[in-house]
């Protein structure tokens, strides 16, 4: 009755907009459209396909009905991504029975109290990375790629007793290179005609490369297990291998459990090394929260007390850090939707079935109807009382439903250890003066941030 057309920016004949996504950082351009269009929503063709952008909260809160959207994966990068984490969780198509069942069976083992199982072996982790950064005393530090060796090792160890001894080598391991490189070639190919991916033969041939790369990663990974090396059988691949779905009675295929470990590799780690390194980030632009979580570390952690589970558990500056910078610089800027069926959202805008519905995650996570001064670093919006004030869905840095993470309590435990166990430790200077260089591969993450660490002389 009311509807109205959903505005697009303009575009070129057959081409529709395709030819001006940049290569790099297509998110952060799609953000910046996003200021063109105040009502909360546009619509693109790219390669031949019509998605819409949404970020008004209202129209985002009806995109994470699950009664009318699912979550896509088909022409979105996840489908290429599929090309080597196949039906692992993250990118499994929702009717898949190996997404109900993976669900199910790993569950447990992301409980709030699955946690204190795994916080000796992240406390060990973050210890190294404690030893790496007192050895560098005066210089700087490359801090996305240590959170990036502190993050691998922890999924890695706790989750399949594996050890990459990241801290031991200059070089990040190989796997990270592999995983970088085709995660940029599954995004490229989203953006492309297949006509043209197939004319990349090189690019083609460096990809299936990179994928085996993984792929012999993780057959070592599970052959070491398999003939009784490691430890944890109550761990990730101990449950993959060995517990029974409790609806179906059945064990995970073998080709499922590599899938999942290649995809707990990397869900696993590539986002908490953002959120860090954009946490750290903050607070070196925000010197009285940092001040905050100073004195709460000096508090809590007096001296060269080493944290435990329980003391983790009581931050309470710390986890508001993290809320906080999930909301200015969620590490996944970008997740799709589409409906079931045709529907209309806002009253006004028509979706046809199967169309790819994206969620804006900056533009969300800053919309001027749940946020007020949504640029200002401010932790407490996140104070009970404000946050009772929020609205329900202007926040999705973990995604929504039953597609939300699975790893959000690991990820968070692991982040509130690692950061408090720095500032227990260190001071920072930005000697370089950095300017945020965001880099996209999926997932974004601060570009070559360095910053000169020194021992923290103050709390003794
Ligand atoms: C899914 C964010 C850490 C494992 C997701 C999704 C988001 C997300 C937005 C939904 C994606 C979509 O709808 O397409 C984050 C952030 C993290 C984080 C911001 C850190 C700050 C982790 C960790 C793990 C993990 C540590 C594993 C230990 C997964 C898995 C899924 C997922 C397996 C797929 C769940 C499913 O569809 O069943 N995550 N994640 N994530 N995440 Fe995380």
């Amino acid at each position: 009755n009311d509807l109205r057309p959903i505005r697009s920016p303009r575009g070129i004949p057959l081409l529709g907009n395709t030819p001006q996504i940049p290569d790099t950082n297509p998110v952060e351009y799609f953000g910046e459209l996003s200021k063109q269009f105040p009502e909360g929503i546009y619509g693109m063709d790219i390669a031949g396909i019509e998605q819409v952008f949404v970020y008004d909260p209202d129209l985002v809160a009806e995109v994470c009905d699950e009664t009318r959207f699912f979550k896509q994966i088909d022409k979105t990068p996840l489908s290429h991504v599929r090309d080597y984490t196949g039906a692992g969780l993250f990118t499994a198509h929702q009717h898949e029975e190996e997404w109900a069942m993976a669900h199910r069976i790993l569950l447990p083992a992301f409980s709030q109290r699955a946690m204190k199982t795994y916080f000796g072996q992240m406390l060990e982790i973050a210890q190294n990375l404690v030893g790496k950064w007192e050895s560098r005393e005066g210089q700087p530090v490359n801090i996305t790629d240590d959170y990036t060796r502190l993050t691998l090792d922890t999924i890695a160890l706790s989750g399949f007793g594996y050890r990459f001894k990241s801290f031991d080598k200059e070089e990040l391991h190989p796997f990270l290179n592999a995983l970088l490189e085709a995660l940029i070639e599954s995004m490229r190919r989203s953006q492309e005609l297949p006509m043209m991916t197939k004319l990349r033969k090189a690019d083609d041939r460096k990809y299936r490369q990179n994928i085996q790369l993984m792929r012999d990663l993780v057959e070592s990974v599970i052959k070491e297990r398999r003939e009784g090396k490691g430890t944890g059988e109550e761990d990730l691949l101990g449950l993959m291998l060995q517990a029974t779905d409790p609806e179906s009675g059945k064990l995970l295929a073998d080709d499922n459990v590599r899938d999942q470990v290649v995809t707990f590799l990397i869900a696993g780690h590539e986002t908490t090394s953002g959120l860090l390194s954009f946490a750290t980030y903050s607070l070196m632009r925000n010197p009285h929260v940092l001040a905050q979580a100073y004195a709460e570390v000096d508090r809590l952690l007096p001296g060269d007390t080493v944290p435990d589970y329980d003391t983790i558990m009581q931050l309470d500056v710390i986890p508001r850090i993290l809320e906080e910078t999930l909301r200015l610089w969620a590490p996944i800027p970008l997740i799709a939707k589409a409906p079931i069926d045709d529907t209309v959202i806002g009253d006004r805008y028509e979706l046809k079935k199967g169309t790819r519905a994206n969620i804006l995650m900056g533009a969300l996570h800053s919309h001027p109807k749940a946020w007020d001064r949504p640029e200002e670093f401010d932790i407490d919006r996140w104070l009970p009382e404000n946050r009772a004030q929020q609205h329900p869905h202007a926040y999705k840095p973990f995604g929504n439903g039953v597609r939300a993470c699975i790893g959000r309590q690991f990820a968070l435990t692991e982040a509130r250890l690692a950061l408090a166990l720095v500032l227990q430790k260190f001071r920072f200077s930005d000697t370089t003066d950095y300017k945020m260089d965001v880099r996209e591969a999926l997932t974004r993450k601060p570009g070559d941030f360095q910053l000169v660490v020194r021992k923290r002389q103050d709390h003794q």
